[in-house]
C-alpha cells in the first residue's frame, strides 16, 4: 500500500520530508512537492517563541494553501506552554502536531528539551499527554533510537507514547550521542515497530531509493522521512516513489534540468526570504546541487560570496562550462557519491 493513514490523515505516500530547521523553508518545502513530496513539516518551533510569536515565527509559520498536508514540530518541556502553544497555532489548522524528543544540539538539551527528553520517559509521557489531550490534529512524536549507545530506550519510549495516545512514531536510529554521524540502527527502528501497533516511520541515511526500501523491508516500517538526502536532490521523491511501486531504475536528471531547478529554488527563496537573506540561503543549496562534480571548487567559492541574484545566477550559469563536471559512475546509493570533487 502506498500511503500512510496518521489518525485521521491520509499522506498518499510512504516517504516524506523530515522535519528540517534552518532548511524547510515555504520556498524549500514547495520546491520538494514540485518533485513529489508529499507531506512536510515547517521548522522546528519552540512552544515559547509560538507564544511570544516572534518575527521568525510569523515567517516561519508562514504557509501556502498548495503546502498541504502539513504538520508541525514543537519542542519544549513546559506542559502549559505546549497547551497555549496549541492555542496560537489552532488557526493555522496545522494537518499534524509533532512532538521533538529528537533534536541533539547542546542550547537544546541542556534546556532538557529535544533528546534529552529520552532520558526522562515520565516526563515526557506528561507532555505528550497534554499535546494529546488539547491538540484537534493527530499528535505524533519524533525520537532517537536513545540517549547513547548504553541507554536505548525507543522502544519504551514508544509504547508509552502510543498508550499517551500518540498515532504515529518517527525514529532516527541514531543516539544523541551520534548527532548525525555512524552507523543507523535498523534494528532500533525495527524494535520500535514490534513494539507499537501505530505507524513507525523510519529515519536515517535514507539518501535513495534503494536505502529507502532497505529500511522498509529490513525493519518493517510504513514510512521513511528524507532528510539530508533531499539536499539539492529534490528529485529523490519520485524517484523512491516510482522504485517502490514499479522498481524503476531512477532516472538521472541532466545537468540542464539541474541547472533550471537551481534558479527556480533560488527565485523561490529570493520571493520568499528577500534577495540579500535569499541568496545567501541558497548558498549552501549551490555546493548541494553540484555534489560530485568536477573541478566545483572554484564555482563554489564564488557562490559562496556571491550576494546577489544576478551574481549566483552568473555562477549557476557557469556550470555547463566544466569540463567533465557529470562524467564518471553513477553510484546507485548515493546518486552522486563516489566522484572525485576538484
Ligand atoms: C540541518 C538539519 C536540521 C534538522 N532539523 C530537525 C528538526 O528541526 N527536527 C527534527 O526532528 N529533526 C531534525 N533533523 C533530523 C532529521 O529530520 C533526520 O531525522 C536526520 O537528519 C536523519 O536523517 P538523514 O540521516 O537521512 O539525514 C535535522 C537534520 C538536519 C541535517
Amino acid at each position: 500500500m502506498n500511503s500512510l493513514t496518521i489518525g485521521s490523515v491520509t499522506i498518499p505516500s510512504r516517504c516524506f520530508l523530515a522535519p528540517l530547521a534552518g532548511i524547510s523553508d515555504l520556498s524549500f518545502r514547495m520546491l520538494n512537492r514540485r518533485f513529489g513530496c508529499r507531506f512536510a513539516f515547517v521548522e522546528m518551533s519552540s512552544a515559547k517563541s509560538v507564544l511570544v510569536q516572534t518575527k521568525m515565527t510569523k515567517k516561519l509559520l508562514k504557509a501556502d494553501p498548495a503546502d498541504r498536508p502539513l504538520g508541525i514540530q514543537l519542542v519544549g518541556k513546559d506542559g502549559d506552554d505546549l497547551r497555549r502553544a496549541l492555542e496560537v497555532l489552532e488557526p493555522y489548522g496545522f494537518d499534524i502536531i509533532d512532538f521533538n524528543a529528537a533534536c541533539p544540539v547542546r542550547k537544546v538539551v541542556r534546556r532538557n528539551e529535544g533528546a534529552s527528553l529520552l532520558n526522562d520517559p515520565q516526563k515526557l509521557t506528561e507532555l505528550i499527554k497534554v499535546l494529546v489531550k488539547y491538540s484537534a490534529a493527530p499528535v505524533t512524536l519524533k525520537i532517537r533510537s536513545g540517549w547513547d549507545a548504553h541507554s536505548i530506550n525507543a522502544p519504551e519510549i514508544a509504547r508509552r507514547a502510543e498508550d499517551a495516545g500518540v498515532q504515529a512514531v518517527t525514529i532516527h536510529g541514531r543516539t544523541r550521542a551520534q548527532l548525525y554521524k555512524g552507523r543507523v540502527r535498523y534494528e532500533s527502528i525495527r524494535e520500535v515497530k514490534e513494539a507499537v501497533t501505530i505507524p513507525v516511520i523510519g529515519s536515517g541515511d535514507v539518501f535513495s531509493p534503494w536505502l529507502a526500501k532497505k529500511m522498509l523491508d529490513e525493519t518493517g516500517c510504513d514510512g521513511v522521512a528524507i532528510a539530508r538526502g533531499s539536499f539539492g536532490n529534490p528529485w529523490i521523491f519520485e524517484q523512491t516513489e516510482e522504485y517502490l511501486a514499479r522498481g524503476t531504475e531512477p532516472r538521472r536528471p541532466g545537468l540542464e534540468e539541474i541547472m533550471e531547478t537551481m534558479l527556480r529554488h533560488l527565485a523561490m527563496s529570493i520571493e520568499l526570504q528577500g534577495e540579500r537573506n535569499g541568496v545567501v540561503l541558497f548558498r549552501k543549496f549551490f555546493s548541494w546541487y553540484t555534489k560530485g562534480f568536477r573541478h566545483i571548487k572554484p564555482l563554489r567559492a564564488r557562490a559562496f560570496t556571491s550576494k546577489t541574484e544576478e551574481e549566483m545566477i552568473g555562477v549557476i550559469n557557469e556550470l555547463p562550462g566544466l569540463k567533465g563536471a557529470r562524467d564518471g559512475p553513477y553510484d546507485p546509493q548515493y546518486p552522486w557519491a563516489g566522484q572525485d570533487e576538484e
